[in-house]
């Protein structure tokens, strides 16, 4: 029996399930019950310290500290901008094609590019400043890298619009890696890449050739939205357009972002790529979509995209725009465009894989050849529950998720959950994941596996209070 731990792609849950991958978000009924379940701590905080040293400088840890040491060193790794580095082609690729789309009077790119910017970011850029409810599951802290109730590694790199845009940028795009507590396998990793843009415009711009227009509905009364009143999301499904815009700013924004985004997929994967526009809900932009591209018999979601929240861009001091914004996974289009099978090869120093993509052609390289087909080990871990602990009520599958990161590295190529049952007199629950171990550049042995499982359950009893059956 398999059995998921995802529930549907429920719209409201989106931040974000497209640029992660394959990502959906996961349980939304985490939130409401993780204040009130007996905590049990993830693996970094068993022995937290008082204080974290993240990327210079010093933090202090709390209730809501989750990052562990594993996901830490992540930092500064930088792959998007690694040489011959699949997803630093794919960066190039992005913002080539950006600064040939738009060009000033001069001929020189409209777009600058932030690849360097701080992960580390505050609830407020993260969540606050883009609208996203405060009940919203994506805050959830078993979703976010948190080094504390207030800061946390960033889950979108959206996290950045407002500074930049309040900086007095109007067209840029932001690349960097982002941090997503979730599931393992072969399209899932706790750190990933993605790349957002913003392109404001004035009336006089959008309106160049029809100077009566407005950007604004002449009822609209202009005043500043309050930004502490973030509306629900179900408030704001309307798809047409904001109250605030007109019509005909909206249609004519929506034309040149749709435009530009199907030219970049073309520029990507070639003109004949099939794709298809996807009404969706993200609580930043209104309207909203997601692009889809055929690929292999399936219909994948490759960028989140829409008209930007007029409030966002008046907390930012901007009244006189409208603007669109998108944000793409780089893994997701490295994955297609070479080809790659695996998200762990992004994280691989092995020769065999990087030389792959040296020194080549960048818009016209081959597919990726698989290294090598290592040998999987499958082994199970069954365990009980403490007995006041449900399943998503004070355990998070992603707790383990994230012990088993810490133990066993990339060694581990799938978890999956197999089996659960509550015991019919002691109410306790028994969980069953079932663990494939994989080296991506060598052949694991038996009894090598068999030890790294072994001390995978002692952690987990050290952590979750379970007892292995
Ligand atoms: N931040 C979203 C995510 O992580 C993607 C996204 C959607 C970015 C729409 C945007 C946007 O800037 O306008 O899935």
């Amino acid at each position: 029996m398999q059995l998921s731990l995802r529930l549907p792609p429920a719209a409201l849950c989106r931040l974000a399930s497209v640029v992660g991958g394959s990502r959906t978000r996961s349980s939304s009924s985490a939130a409401a019950t993780e204040k009130s379940a007996p905590t049990l701590s993830p693996p970094a905080t068993s022995s937290q310290p008082a204080q974290l040293e993240v990327n210079g400088s010093t933090y202090a840890t709390d209730s809501w500290t989750n990052v562990t040491p594993k996901i830490l060193s992540y930092l500064g790794a930088n792959k998007h901008l690694q040489r011959d580095h699949p997803l630093s082609i794919i960066r190039q690729r992005i913002v080539d094609y950006f600064y040939g789309a738009y060009r000033n009077q001069r001929g020189n790119p409209l777009f600058s590019v932030y690849d360097k910017m701080n992960p580390v970011v505050t609830v407020q850029q993260n969540f606050d400043n883009l609208l996203i409810p405060s009940d919203h599951v994506s805050r959830q802290k078993s979703d976010c890298y948190y080094i504390n109730k207030h800061q946390l590694l960033r889950a979108h790199t959206t996290a950045h619009q407002v500074e930049l845009i309040s900086g007095g940028l109007d067209n840029f795009l932001v690349v960097g890696e982002v941090y997503r507590r979730d599931e393992i396998d072969s399209t899932h990793y706790p750190v990933f890449h993605q790349a957002d843009a913003v392109r404001l415009v004035t009336k006089d711009k959008l309106f160049e050739r029809n100077p009566g227009l407005e950007l604004f509905e002449e009822t609209w009364s202009g005043k500043l939205a309050d930004p502490r009143h973030i509306l629900p999301s179900a408030k704001i499904m309307d798809q047409t357009k904001q109250p605030c815009h007109t019509l005909e700013a909206v249609k004519l924004m929506e034309h040149e972002m749709k435009h530009v985004l199907v030219g970049l997929t073309k520029d990507l994967f070639g003109p004949r790529i099939k794709y298809r526009w996807v009404d969706t809900y993200f609580p930043f932009t209104q309207p909203s979509w997601e692009l889809e591209i055929y690929f292999k018999d399936n219909w994948l979601e490759v960028l989140g995209c829409g008209i930007m929240r007029h409030e966002i861009l008046q907390q930012a001091g901007v009244h006189q725009s409208i603007g669109y914004a998108f944000g793409v996974g780089l893994e997701r289009l490295a994955m297609v465009l070479f080809d790659i099978p695996d998200i762990r090869l992004f994280w691989s120093n092995d020769s065999g894989f990087l030389s792959q993509f040296s020194e080549k052609d960048i818009h016209n390289l081959p597919k990726y050849k698989a290294i090598s087909h290592y040998p999987q080990c499958t082994n199970d871990l069954s365990f009980w529950l403490p007995s006041d602990v449900e399943l998503d009520a004070g355990f998070s599958p992603n707790d383990f998720y994230d012990l088993v990161r810490s133990v066993a590295g990339d060694m581990v190529e799938q978890i999956s959950l197999v089996d659960k049952f509550k015991h019919p007199k002691t109410g306790k629950n028994s969980l069953c994941f079932r663990i494939v171990y994989r080296h991506m550049e060598r052949t694991l042995t038996q009894a090598e596996v068999n030890e790294v499982h072994k001390q995978i359950a002692a952690a987990s009893v050290d952590n979750f209070n379970v007892q292995i059956r």
